[in-house]
């Protein structure tokens, strides 16, 4: 039993910062970065939220889509920068968008492989149902970002993706997931603290995202091409049949690196890092509404979907059109 993508959408907030933006507050530079990462230059939230950028992203979804709104039975919502802990943005989604009572709503927080898992997830609670999915990825980055750190500040940006789909058992789908628990590679620490009249009050700490840049990046790489080559030895596809591997956009050197391992042409690897800069949750989403819109998911594709990221947390998906 695989999944029909019926509909992609996509937003980007307008604000773009590019790195030259960045090198006149930080001690860094354009040559630096685009060498390092690919990365030329971000958008950030200025005055958006999580909600209404993923509001957008979903209604393009739903209309490309579409589909009656009374067909949608499930939202999961990916991120690691919600608005509110409680209600999710799931449940607003459902407010805003004026989805049906009858519907299972939740967020899911995976990082960066948000997406992966959640088309995992929703392509499990679809089997036997006639209803569609919705599957949002989302953040406000900035939000977590420490500006006085420059080696992961110049990485993120904002943005929010969302596709509709639904289950089809004429497709092909696969999985290969991991998680390896780990606060020390890559963390954001709770905004909540423990502070009551009973209790001694904890040392404040801003919460913002840190990060062991290099172990992060091999375990990236080691993970990406572990999962890929697992998920592509379950459906029995070599690589080279592949049409698309659309990776998590965290650095054009990962991605370049798992092509490597992989020895796939890395032009069969697309990108657009290079204007968006690593939007976590949301990135994979973004990248498959612009694939979409450039007419690259055409019935039948082999395509491979690869997230990877804090929990430590890593999975591929292999699936047809
Ligand atoms: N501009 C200029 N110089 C910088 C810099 C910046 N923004 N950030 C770091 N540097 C400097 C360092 O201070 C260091 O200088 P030194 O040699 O004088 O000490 C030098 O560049 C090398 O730093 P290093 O951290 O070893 O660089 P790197 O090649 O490992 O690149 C990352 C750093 C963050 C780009 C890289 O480790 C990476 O991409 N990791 C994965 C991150 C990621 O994708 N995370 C999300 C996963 S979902």
């Amino acid at each position: 039993m695989g999944i029909k993508i019926l509909g992609t959408g996509s937003f980007l907030p307008p604000t773009a910062v590019t790195n030259d933006m960045l090198a006149e507050r930080i001690d860094t530079n354009d040559e630096w970065i685009r060498s390092r990462t690919g990365i030329g230059s971000r958008h950030f939230a200025d005055g958006e939220t999580n909600l209404s950028m993923a509001t957008i992203a979903a209604n393009e979804a739903i209309q490309t889509a579409g589909i009656d709104k009374a067909e949608i039975k499930l939202v999961i919502f990916a991120t690691l920068t919600a608005d509110n802990f409680t209600p999710s943005m799931a449940c607003l989604i459902q407010r805003d968008l004026a989805l049906p009572e009858d519907i299972l709503a939740f967020d899911l927080n995976a990082a960066c492989s948000g997406f992966v898992y959640s088309l995992i997830t929703a392509r499990a609670l679809l089997q036997g149902s006639g209803g569609a999915a919705l599957i949002i990825g989302a953040e406000v980055i900035s939000r977590i970002i420490d500006f006085t750190d420059r080696s992961t500040c110049i990485l993120f940006g904002d943005g929010a993706g969302a596709a509709v789909i639904k289950a089809d058992e004429t497709k092909e789908f696969f999985f290969s997931t991991g998680a390896r628990g780990d606060d020390e590679a890559l963390a954001s620490p709770s905004a909540m603290l423990n502070e009551n009249p009973f209790v001694r009050r904890e040392a404040e700490e801003p919460a913002f995202l840190k990060m062991a840049g290099s172990d992060v990046f091999r375990f990236a790489v080691e993970c990406s091409a572990k999962s890929i080559t697992e998920v592509l030895n379950k459906a029995g596809v070599q690589a080279s049949e592949i049409d698309y591997f659309v990776l998590h956009q965290a650095n054009e050197r990962i991605i370049a690196s798992a092509a490597k391992k992989l020895k796939v042409p890395i032009g069969k690897f697309p990108m657009n890092i290079d204007k968006t800069g690593n939007t976590s949750a949301a990135s994979i989403p973004i990248l498959l509404d612009e694939m979409n819109k450039a007419n690259k998911l055409k019935e039948g594709a082999k395509v491979v979907i690869a997230g990877f990221g804090g929990g430590l947390t890593y999975g591929a998906i292999y699936l047809t059109v």
